[in-house]
């Protein structure tokens, strides 16, 4: 068959682009060698509906085995009781766990997209706000801390059936007691999505959700650093039936609920290539090596964010605990969607964002969302922040200053290349 040399050409040029640049997208990672060619593998081409041991098509026994080392592995690396490894994405895992013990027009209290939380916790345009009714709590407006007494009294007002802790754009650790402490006066249940920070979850660097919540949903492309995909848990919840009744009466456990909502709930056939890269990223998340890249992204966001602070950069909360921070642009007179555009011309990627109490649309914003998981895993550290702040700041305080940006964008492919990226692809 003829090479497609279109596409093959455009990966390569994706490959430069990824190698010159400084990769600050918060929910970007590159994954290592061996997870991306687990990912190109001959179980793309199998059929596998249901879970290992019970499947609707022939031939699955290899699969089988895959797909139960990624289970058995996410939940050593969690202390999980149960493990679904088949949603296709975040997104996915979030539909599942609402499909599972919601009914249309159910009431879900989540953070506001606004205030760093995201689209699937009960946004306007998503499923989640179209078919469910959703509240939301927020961030102080001092503070930028999640408001948890405003929340409880959400939560007594409106007595939903669902609260969502997690966010997209939140520096913060979470109070995953308080959270069930507040469901339970309500008859809730929690869903802890810990897409962003699940690999300082995984490392013990911030609070864990399992012990709290009775769900826990996560990607497996941020801090994780797998293949893109989604991943549904549960820890002490495990198999508590919490009086959940089918139509015709029977009581289900949990777990049986979350299967059926993933498959045939949600989704067809489970993309085994994929579970099988999800288990070769969870054996590199065991290993001492990830232990030393989770603590380096702590240094290096720590190391980051007062390099900002100290240019008069005002983040939201004043800092960060985990990977990101959320920087308030409105006193350095550029929004977020110039800041965007100048540091991307100078090979600097990271993203617009709506601040808390911003007073721009979702498409100009008053913030940048800033990240340090894809840097820490190409071996930056803690003094090549300053480094690049100092860039950053060049650039956004003159930004139309074609000669700067040119002369900054040199700097920065000039620096990148002390930090191979996949150099056995030539
Ligand atoms: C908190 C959170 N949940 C869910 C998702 C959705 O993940 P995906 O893009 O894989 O559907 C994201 C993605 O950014 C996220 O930040």
């Amino acid at each position: 068959m003829q090479r497609d040399q279109q596409i093959f050409d455009l990966i390569g040029q994706e490959l430069q682009r990824q190698r010159h640049g400084i990769e600050l997208i918060a929910s970007e990672n590159f994954t290592s060698l061996q997870v991306m060619q687990a990912m190109g593998n001959v179980m793309t081409n199998k059929y596998a509906e249901g879970y290992p041991g019970r499947r609707y098509y022939a031939g699955c026994e290899i699969v089988d085995q895959s797909e139960q080392l990624a289970i058995d592995r996410a939940k050593q690396i969690f202390g999980a009781a149960y493990v679904n490894v088949q949603p296709h994405s975040g997104a996915q895992a979030n539909a599942a766990v609402m499909l599972a013990i919601l009914q249309p027009g159910d009431k879900i209290l989540g953070l506001d997209l606004s205030m760093g939380g995201h689209l699937t916790h009960g946004s306007a345009v998503n499923y989640s706000g179209k078919l469910y009714q959703p509240h939301f709590y927020g961030v102080n407006k001092e503070t930028g801390l999640v408001e948890y007494d405003k929340m409880e009294e959400i939560a007594n007002r409106e007595k939903p059936k669902l609260i969502v802790c997690g966010a997209s754009a939140y520096s913060r650790d979470w109070d995953y007691k308080r959270i069930r402490q507040i469901a339970d006066q309500v008859g809730a249940f929690v869903l802890a999505d810990i897409a962003h920070p699940a690999g300082l979850i995984a490392k013990g660097l911030l609070n864990s959700p399992f012990a709290h919540c009775h769900f826990v949903t996560t990607t497996t492309h941020k801090t994780l650093r797998g293949p893109r995909g989604g991943m549904i848990m549960m820890g002490a919840d495990f198999e508590n039936p919490f009086g959940l009744k089918t139509p015709k009466g029977e009581i289900r456990m949990m777990s049986s609920l979350i299967d059926t909502a993933v498959f045939p709930g949600i989704q067809g056939g489970p993309l085994e290539h994929v579970i099988a890269a999800k288990a070769v990223s969870f054996f590199e998340i065991l290993s001492d090596d990830y232990t030393v890249y989770a603590n380096q992204i702590l240094k290096n966001a720590q190391a980051m964010a007062k390099s900002f602070v100290d240019k008069g950069y005002q983040i939201i909360s004043g800092g960060t605990d985990n990977h990101l921070m959320l920087i308030d642009l409105r006193n350095k007179n550029i929004s977020g969607k110039k800041a965007e555009q100048v540091l991307v011309q100078a090979d600097i990627t990271a993203n617009k964002n709506m601040v808390p109490f911003d007073d721009k649309s979702a498409f100009i914003t008053s913030g940048i969302r800033l990240g340090v998981p894809a840097i820490t895993t190409r071996g930056l550290k803690e003094e090549h922040m300053g480094q690049i702040v100092d860039w950053v700041d060049q650039l956004l305080m003159d930004a139309d200053n074609e000669t700067l940006i040119k002369g900054i964008r040199g700097e920065v492919n000039n620096f990148m290349k002390q930090f191979p990226l996949y150099p056995e692809l030539g």
